[in-house]
């Protein structure tokens, strides 16, 4: 029996994220863009099932997520062998929860989530220092699923800086339930890009010592205009989720990323709860979860992981 054999079958969370703003700065060498984001984990999750096996697979029980190794998870899992000299494999088995090319992370999420259940099954003691050169080489957004909670994202949104102000409160999710491609929301942008004074309101509200929701009225996600354009159909449906979200009393209503999922976030469980029956009972899909501190994030890992909180740093 080779040592992976006796390896335990592992369960792992993946989260998903919502961006509390976005500002594009500019267009970079690398084709990429220079971002300001504030990027803040949820509740909202997949599981990964990992169990022992001789070479990398991937199963989803979603029929849009890939199952070859385009899938960023697999790619995270290769990744990680190679660099480790790592001479075994791992069956990674995905439940889906977070909606597909919905602007939720949920392809990155994995695989961050992939490479911190494998530094450990795999005993390579990398640690979220040693793993984000890998992140990074999977994707912008992969790198905060290290760390999660409220961060500050900066280059290609893949420089994370974990802030001390950890925002709190209740989010609705509104499905349009159709995906929008990133990379085309990316291009519309570069269309667009005329010298213009950046908006420095990541910044403000990073800086400002107000506590609680008033401060977040000042962020916006720029990349709204350029999803909607991109995805005119869902222009009319935005306005509407919008307007329930911000009656039912949101400190912020925003598109997620480059969208489609669009969402609202409460201080009360209150006014989430009426924000939700209101878009329910108008047709959308509505889900309701709460934001995921980074606190709350490393305990939740070190939960799955069996590990005190400081060995999984
Ligand atoms: O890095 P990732 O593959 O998640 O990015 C998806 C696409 O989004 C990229 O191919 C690129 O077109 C666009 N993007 C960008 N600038 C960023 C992040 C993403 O142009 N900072």
């Amino acid at each position: 029996m080779s040592r992976g054999a006796r390896r335990r079958p592992l369960r792992v969370p993946s989260y998903a994220k919502v961006n509390l703003g976005l500002e594009v700065l500019g267009t970079r060498a690398d084709g990429y863009h220079e971002l300001r984001t504030l990027f803040q984990t949820i509740g909202l999750h997949d599981t990964l099932d990992l169990s022992p096996a001789s070479e990398v697979s991937v199963r989803c029980d979603h029929p849009d997520v890939p199952t070859d190794h385009t899938n960023l998870a697999a790619r995270a899992a290769l990744a990680l062998r190679r660099y480790g000299r790592v001479t075994e494999g791992v069956a990674i088995a995905i439940t889906k929860r977070i909606p597909v090319g919905g602007g939720l992370g949920g392809g990155s999420s994995n695989a961050a989530s992939v490479l911190l259940a494998l530094d450990r099954w795999w005993g390579l003691g990398l640690g979220r220092g040693g793993l984000l050169p890998l992140a990074r080489s999977l994707g912008a957004d992969v790198p905060f699923f290290l760390f999660g909670g409220t961060a500050l994202g900066l280059a290609r949104g893949d420089e994370v800086y974990p802030l001390h102000h950890q925002v709190r409160g209740h989010v609705v999710l509104a499905l349009p339930g159709r995906p929008v491609s990133t990379a085309a929301v990316f291009a519309r942008i570069d269309a667009r890009l005329t010298p213009r004074e950046n908006s420095n309101n990541i910044f403000r509200f990073v800086s400002s010592d107000l506590g609680g929701s008033s401060a977040l009225r000042i962020l916006t996600n720029e990349l709204e205009s350029a999803a909607l354009e991109e995805a005119p159909d869902l222009k009319h449906q935005v306005r509407r989720i919008r307007g329930f979200l911000v009656r039912e009393g949101a400190s912020l209503a925003s598109l997620s990323g480059s969208g489609s999922s669009y969402y609202g976030l409460f201080d009360d469980a209150t006014g989430a709860g009426r924000a939700q029956a209101a878009l329910r009972e108008a047709g959308f899909h509505a889900l309701r979860t709460r934001t995921l501190s980074l606190d709350q994030y490393g305990r939740a890992w070190s939960r799955s992981l069996g590990t005190p909180r400081a060995a999984a740093q």
